[in-house]
């Protein structure tokens, strides 16, 4: 608690172009917490470097994500936005925690296993530690509330347990944090292969719409999503495709599914597509201005960032000193 507020903490990495699975699965939902709890939204650029980054691509994207979090309704007034390694105590406490996770519970990370077998080549020792600095990322701030797309359960969840563990050894010291996820976009699929989770890191154009798109590939990657032989607008288990355009469709107009298989009863699939991606390009129009606005003026994002970073410091440092008085270290 700060004050009378909860404390909500996420974060996104500047890895890439963000698609509208990050957007629906998490930063959409960021704002519903701005008015009655204490959020801090971070840009999470020390996790980025687990894979190899190209410096300028780096630092661009790391603009670009601070630019969309404010572009989808984040204001920095309402909101500390900041740059993970703005605030060195990410790191140290990231540090300290690995003291306590254990090589079996990192072991059986399902990212982990999927991101070595993705670059064999560069299977470095932050990859394999990059979940304990996500929970360093939360408990630094006595987070109770982390709103997350489904993937990052796993992660929360050891969070939780190295929380718990810690307070065990040492007496309460952290919060233990909740996950947010929102039921209705937690997974949002890719379009070509409508099992696999719609993934900024994707090769395939085609599978992955960003938040930054043209209308024109907005429309064109909707067309060619891959649907069924069914040619039904239903939603159900057995049809992956359809149910994850229903559900892109949902979230951009606000409609349910029965209001959805009504709305295209005895209409082909070639319609429906064309109107989700209607949805979903009118949906993000607002959203690409403002970033297009706030990205001409790189002073400003400067600004934001060291003001988030200074705010997110002063309450990173009193958990601090905590954990260094409880651990044993001479003040
Ligand atoms: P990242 O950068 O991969 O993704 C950012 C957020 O988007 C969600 N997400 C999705 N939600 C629904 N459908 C999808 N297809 C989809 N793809 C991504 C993710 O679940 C995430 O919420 N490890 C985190 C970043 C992180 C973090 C943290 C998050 C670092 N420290 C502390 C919360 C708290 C990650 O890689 O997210």
């Amino acid at each position: 608690m700060i004050g009378d507020n909860k404390i909500v903490f996420s974060g996104v990495q500047p890895s890439g172009n963000l698609t509208i699975g990050n957007y629906l699965g998490a930063i959409k939902n960021f704002s519903r917490f701005s008015e009655d709890y204490k959020t801090f939204y971070c840009v999470v650029d020390l996790h980025a470097i687990t894979v190899r980054q190209v410096p300028a691509e780096l630092r661009r994207r790391t603009y670009e994500t601070l630019a969309l979090y404010m572009a989808c309704g984040l204001d920095p007034k309402k909101n500390t936005l900041f740059v993970q390694s703005h605030v060195s105590a990410h790191a140290e406490l990231g540090w300290m925690l690995d003291c306590y996770t254990m090589f079996g519970e990192l072991s059986r990370m399902t990212q982990f296993k999927d991101k070595s077998q993705k670059h064999s080549q560069n299977i470095n020792a932050g990859l394999f530690t990059y979940p304990t600095l996500m929970a360093a990322d939360i408990l630094l701030y006595q987070t109770d509330v982390v709103p997350v797309g489904v993937d990052q359960k796993q992660h929360l969840e050891l969070a939780r347990d190295v929380a718990e563990r810690f307070n065990q050894i040492y007496g309460p010291t952290f919060t233990v944090p909740e996950g947010y996820m929102s039921t209705d976009t937690m997974k949002i699929m890719s379009l070509a292969e409508p099992t696999a989770k719609m993934s900024k890191s994707d090769t395939n154009q085609n599978a992955v719409v960003y938040i930054l798109d043209s209308k024109d590939d907005v429309m064109r990657k909707f067309k060619k999503a891959v649907t069924d032989s069914d040619a039904c607008v239903r939603y159900s288990e057995d049809k992956p495709g359809v149910s994850n355009l229903m559900t892109i469709y949902r979230a951009f107009t606000g409609k349910t599914f029965e209001e959805i298989e009504r709305e295209f009863d005895g209409r082909g699939y070639g319609d429906f597509k064309l109107a989700v991606g209607e949805a979903c390009a009118d949906g993000l129009a607002p959203v690409r201005d403002e970033f297009a606005r706030l990205m001409a003026d790189k002073a400003h994002l400067e600004e934001i960032m060291k003001a988030g970073a200074d705010e997110a410091a002063y309450y990173a440092r009193k958990t601090m000193s905590k954990v260094r008085r409880k651990i044993g270290f001479v003040n």
